[in-house]
């Protein structure tokens, strides 16, 4: 297992297709609706098994120089509660400490909540309805104590 930034279009090609297939596919969403429009000036994070194929992501972006928003985090379902997202989620952690963000903010998926909770991360508010049926939460964790 690896953790790598894509760079070439093989990779974001791999990026994506996991994107769409953990958190976008189930619910019968299109092609493309995995694409955030400001991706471009965001911090991807591709993790590949042995095989090279795609097993994990997640995104990180700073809309202010203070805040690290956490987006697009998916394991590859036969890969999951293995502790990779763990791996990964502190993956991208440290790129918000480098980035010199003081805390890290995401909307997580109600099944998602425990996860970030072991974390570190606190509910803030119970927010939007994804698709109609996917109950979110904002949480936070601050880096700086
Ligand atoms: C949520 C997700 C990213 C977690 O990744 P994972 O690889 O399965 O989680 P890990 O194995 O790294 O778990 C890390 C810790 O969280 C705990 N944990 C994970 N999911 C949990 C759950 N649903 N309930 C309770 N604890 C949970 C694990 O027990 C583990 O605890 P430990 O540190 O004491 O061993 C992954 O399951 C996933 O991709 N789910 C589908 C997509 C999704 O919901 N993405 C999040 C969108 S906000």
């Amino acid at each position: 297992m690896k953790i790598i930034t894509p760079a070439t279009e093989t990779d974001f090609d791999k990026y994506y297709r996991l994107r769409y297939d953990v958190l976008r596919a189930p619910w019968q969403q299109p092609r493309g609706s995995e694409i955030a429009p400001d991706d471009a000036t965001a911090t991807h994070a591709l993790m590949l098994n042995e095989a090279d194929d795609p097993i994990g992501v997640c995104r990180l972006h700073l809309p202010t120089p203070a805040e690290a928003q956490i987006r697009f985090m998916a394991i590859h379902p036969q890969y999951q509660g293995q502790g990779l997202g763990k791996k990964i989620l502190t993956y991208v952690e440290e790129k918000a400490r480098e980035q010199g963000a003081q805390y890290i903010t995401l909307q997580a998926r109600e099944q998602a909540v425990p996860f970030y909770q072991r974390a570190g991360y606190r509910v803030v508010a119970k927010t939007h309805l994804l698709f109609g049926e996917i109950q979110h939460y904002q949480m936070r964790k601050d880096l700086i104590k």
